[in-house]
């Protein structure tokens, strides 16, 4: 048996409610699976959402009658099922969360993240993170990078592969572009805001606390813009007030000294995506991952086929591209961004924080880990 945090369908709600702790049978990995053991869980948004039952419960997806998020972890190998032969008991890992079949032409030839059984891990399939052990596919583990502690190795896989696969893949983000990056002080935000300096692009950071002002800045914006300062809406009606938008299009056109940004970095959804579509330069991309404030989207389409602009919907990442972004890591190109880090017992605590908004950058629950500061090897 082991201890893990669960979600049932009975309690779903707010994350302090939803999650409790339970004694659950350790899972055996079959064919081509691995089970980790897990050193720390990396907090993110789906186990929000999964908590919640919204916008859909995932107990639809799993055909399971419980549920253990965490669809980030670093952890060590424990055992290998049939068939895995390029992991073995020992190894050191980070996990990332796109699962899909292995055997179709999407995944042979073209994306796995196109594969009709494509799922996240810990989302839409079960056995993540927040327990003792973990039950993941073996194209899932990717290398611990040595340098990194076990919570900074658990912190970053999922929001940051998404960032990269947004900007770099979906997006084509080159040296010179002005990206607008909305919560640059959050999950994705903060590894938006890097990959943007690393390729030599302005990010135009988007936040609205100071310890954030703070952060984007340090992790090399070019520009930052609070957006406490703007009414986009009416926070009762919902309403949009045009002229605030176009202030707000002026504040980006003051940040990048006076042209509309070529790339909109977007997932906070029905509060924002009007004005990303409204200051996006003509022939520029709003590349889209999710919607934090609301998921049915409104905006003028005249600016949108007037200037000819793209919007591209963009999922996680696949395993290649996992690798390539795992490397900077490695490299010490890219740094994860871990704010708080919390004992396996108060699970449920960086969650709520998270569903609030009281949080910067990543939170990391220790599992196996019995401090921080374990697990760098060099
Ligand atoms: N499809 C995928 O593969 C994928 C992967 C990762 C995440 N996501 C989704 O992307 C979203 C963000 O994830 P995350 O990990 O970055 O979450 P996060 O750490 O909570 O960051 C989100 C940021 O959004 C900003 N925000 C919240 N409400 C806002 C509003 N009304 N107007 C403007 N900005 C607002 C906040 O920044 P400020 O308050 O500082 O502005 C916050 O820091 C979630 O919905 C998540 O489910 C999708």
């Amino acid at each position: 048996m082991m201890r893990a945090w669960v979600i049932r369908p009975e309690r779903l709600g707010d994350p302090e409610h939803a999650m409790q702790l339970e004694q659950i049978e350790v899972p055996e990995p079959g064919p081509g699976e691995v089970l980790v053991r897990v050193m720390a869980a990396g907090v993110n948004y789906n186990a929000v959402w999964a908590s919640m039952g919204l916008p859909v419960s995932i107990f639809r997806y799993t055909g399971y009658d419980f549920h253990i998020a965490g669809s980030d972890a670093s952890g060590i190998v424990e055992r290998v099922g049939p068939g895995v032969t390029r992991w073995e008991p020992g190894d050191e890992v980070v996990i990332h969360c796109n699962q899909s079949c292995g055997e179709c032409a999407e995944c042979n030839g073209l994306d796995p993240m196109a594969c009709t059984q494509q799922k996240i891990w810990a989302y839409e399939s079960n056995w993540g993170s927040f327990a003792e052990y973990c039950k993941v596919q073996a194209q899932q583990l990717l290398p611990k990078p040595p340098q990194l502690t076990w919570e900074a190795a658990a912190s970053y896989g999922l929001t940051y592969f998404t960032a990269y696969r947004m900007l770099i893949d979906q997006a084509g983000i080159k040296a010179g572009d002005n990206v607008l990056v909305w919560g640059a002080g959050g999950g994705l935000g903060t590894f938006a805001v890097q990959l943007c300096a690393l390729v030599g692009a302005n990010a135009i950071a988007v936040v609205s606390s100071d310890d954030k002002v703070e952060l984007v800045g340090e992790l090399g914006a070019a520009a930052i813009i609070d957006r406490r300062e703007f009414a986009l809406s009416d926070p009762d009606t919902g309403e949009r007030i045009f002229d605030e938008v176009k202030r707000f299009g002026k504040a980006v056109r003051a940040a990048t000294g006076g042209v509309d940004p070529d790339v909109v970095f977007e997932h906070v959804g029905a509060a924002t995506f009007y004005t990303s579509v409204f200051v996006c330069k003509p022939f520029g991309t709003i590349v889209i991952c999710g919607a934090t404030s609301g998921f049915n989207l409104d905006f003028d389409v005249r600016y949108l086929w007037m200037r000819q602009k793209r919007i591209i919907g963009s999922h996680f990442a696949n395993a290649y591209q996992c690798h390539r972004a795992n490397q900077l890591i490695i490299e010490g190109k890219i740094k994860p961004v871990l704010s708080r880090v919390f004992p396996f017992d108060e699970c449920p605590a960086p969650h709520q924080l998270m569903k609030e908004n009281q949080h910067v950058g990543k939170m990391v629950v220790l599992v196996g880990a019995e401090a921080e500061g374990q697990g760098a090897s060099t």
